[in-house]
């Protein structure tokens, strides 16, 4: 098992280095972070509130975070795209967008319970830790955008940026410690 583990391992860091990046790779980085994103959502709806089963949701935000770097990473290797590996990425980032407006909406909701637990200073510094990066990801991205669609791109980055703006600002008027 260890063996197989450590032979998937490798197989997969051979693949890594000899295909490079292109518009397949970043649509594969942004649908994995909308997986990540997806899971933290239902961690954080299906949460009792409770101090431990707080944890799991801590450690998914994490993960986000780490998605999203990757997919910065992935971006930045990537050669400049057509206009057709554009539009996947558009479809990719739409889908995303609606992901992270639940996901806010979820952690909004969550509001008072992780300021109960004392836990809402940070969530805050998650939230802006990964605003910061989702910013980074979509400027990476947006640099390899034909010039023709940018402004039609950044308009499709901007809900995403919002979506984090109003979980931001409801965190920052919790009580901090
Ligand atoms: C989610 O989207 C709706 C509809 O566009 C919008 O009114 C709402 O403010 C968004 N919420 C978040 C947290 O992004």
């Amino acid at each position: 098992m260890r063996a197989s583990t450590l032979f998937t391992a490798a197989a997969s860091l051979v693949c890594a280095t000899l295909v490079a990046a292109d518009g397949a790779a970043i649509v594969d980085a942004l649908n994995n972070v909308d997986a990540e994103t997806q899971e933290l959502e239902s961690r954080v709806q299906n949460w009792n509130g409770g101090l431990l089963s707080s944890i799991p949701i801590v450690t998914q935000s994490a993960h986000v975070l780490s998605a999203i770097n990757d997919g910065t990473d992935t971006a930045e290797d990537s050669d400049p795209l057509t206009t057709e590996e554009a539009l996947s990425i558009a479809t990719a980032v739409n889908t995303l967008a609606a992901t992270v407006n639940g996901t806010m909406t979820a952690i909004i909701a969550a509001h008072d319970d992780f300021e109960h637990l004392l836990l809402a200073p940070i969530v805050l510094l998650d939230l802006k830790a990964q605003k910061s990066s989702s910013d980074k990801m979509s400027a990476a991205i947006l640099a390899k955008v034909p010039t023709a669609l940018q402004a039609i791109a950044q308009n499709l980055v901007a809900p995403i940026d919002a979506s984090f703006e109003q979980a931001i600002d409801v965190y920052s008027l919790s009580n901090g410690i």
